[in-house]
């Protein structure tokens, strides 16, 4: 039995507006009828009123959701009568992502040890049981969508693993493991810390995984599909990385504000080597992938490059400098 929170209770939980805060307490089935554009919106509202990483993790624990709980049944069938460019194109985004997730969640553990803080500790922990939860989604989805014959997961990321971008190439299987190296040979280099916050938690979640995520709910539902079971979970996922994200800015915000001469130019640095890996990862093979669902490869970037400038003002640095 619910039992009613006590006072104290009320008192430290974060006041949401009313459509944030349907967005907040969304079930699975009711993130059908959400915007992926209002999920984004939260990210925006930390911008002007951070939560704290205490505001965060109880985010996190009202937001639990199981890839065992949705039903890919349509989809399946969608799949079974779309045409081949069609599926080439989910295939394509498809690969980045189930192998971005298992990427993502294989090199968090170190940032979790090198946490300056207890409550940094506590939401890091939280988000490597959202990456392992979003890579367990992909296997399920291409198990039961696609279809394999691979026996295990590891089978099966070796099937999928996108073998023709550099961009991604350099950023997932270089960049990201070795900040990851640096934090787990010394846990208390925080430059590393900050290098591998920018990296993980601004280039790849802020600015590469919630385009690409907008993008394709946002042509799923042009198409009516959003009461599929990848719609749903993959909306689900947003607003699991949207926390993910507003911990980010708070770190390097944080940093910034502490010691602006050291972090800034760090943070600038990193950002400059990376935005290239950034149009690399996000070009597909064949621009049809993209102009087919009525969208451009343009239009794409410039929502990356504007995402990531909000988030940049957000922590207090920008660019050019
Ligand atoms: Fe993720
Ligand atoms: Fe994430």
């Amino acid at each position: 039995m619910d039992e009613e929170p006590s006072v104290a209770v009320i008192s430290r939980r974060e006041r949401l507006d009313p459509d944030l805060e349907r967005i907040a307490s969304a079930s699975l089935r009711q993130l059908g009828d959400i915007r992926i554009d209002d999920v984004l919106s939260f990210i925006d509202r930390g911008i002007e009123n951070m939560p704290s990483y205490m505001d965060l993790y109880r985010r996190w624990e009202s937001q639990q959701w199981a890839v065992g709980d949705l039903d890919f049944t349509l989809d399946r069938q969608d799949w079974l009568e779309s045409s081949d460019l069609d599926r080439k194109a989910t295939l394509w985004s498809h690969r980045l992502f189930f192998n971005g997730e298992e990427r993502v969640t294989a090199t968090l553990a170190p940032f979790v040890w090198a946490a300056p803080t207890p409550e940094i500790e506590v939401f890091l922990s939280t988000q490597m049981v959202d990456e392992a939860r979003h890579t367990v989604f992909f296997d399920r989805w291409w198990r039961e969508v696609v279809g394999t014959e691979a026996r295990d997961m590891k089978d099966l990321l070796a099937e999928i693993r996108p073998d023709t971008n550099e961009g991604y190439n350099t950023l997932f299987y270089d960049r990201l493991p070795s900040t990851a190296q640096r934090l787990a040979s010394n846990p208390k280099d925080f430059d590393a810390f900050v290098e591998g916050v920018t990296i993980y938690h601004i280039i790849v979640e802020a600015t590469i995984a919630l385009t690409g995520q907008r993008f394709e709910l946002e042509s799923m539902r042009e198409l009516d599909l959003t009461d599929r079971g990848f719609y749903r979970g993959f909306t689900a996922i947003a607003r699991d990385e949207s926390r993910h994200v507003s911990f980010g800015i708070k770190v390097l915000q944080e940093a910034v504000r502490e010691n602006p001469a050291r972090y800034a130019p760090l943070i600038q640095k990193t950002l400059v080597e990376c935005l290239p890996l950034v149009a690399g990862t996000l070009d597909p093979p064949d621009p049809r992938y993209i102009t087919e669902f009525g969208h451009t490869e343009s239009e794409i970037l410039q929502f990356a490059f504007d995402s990531l400038n909000k988030r940049l003002r957000a922590i207090g640095i920008n660019l050019a400098a």
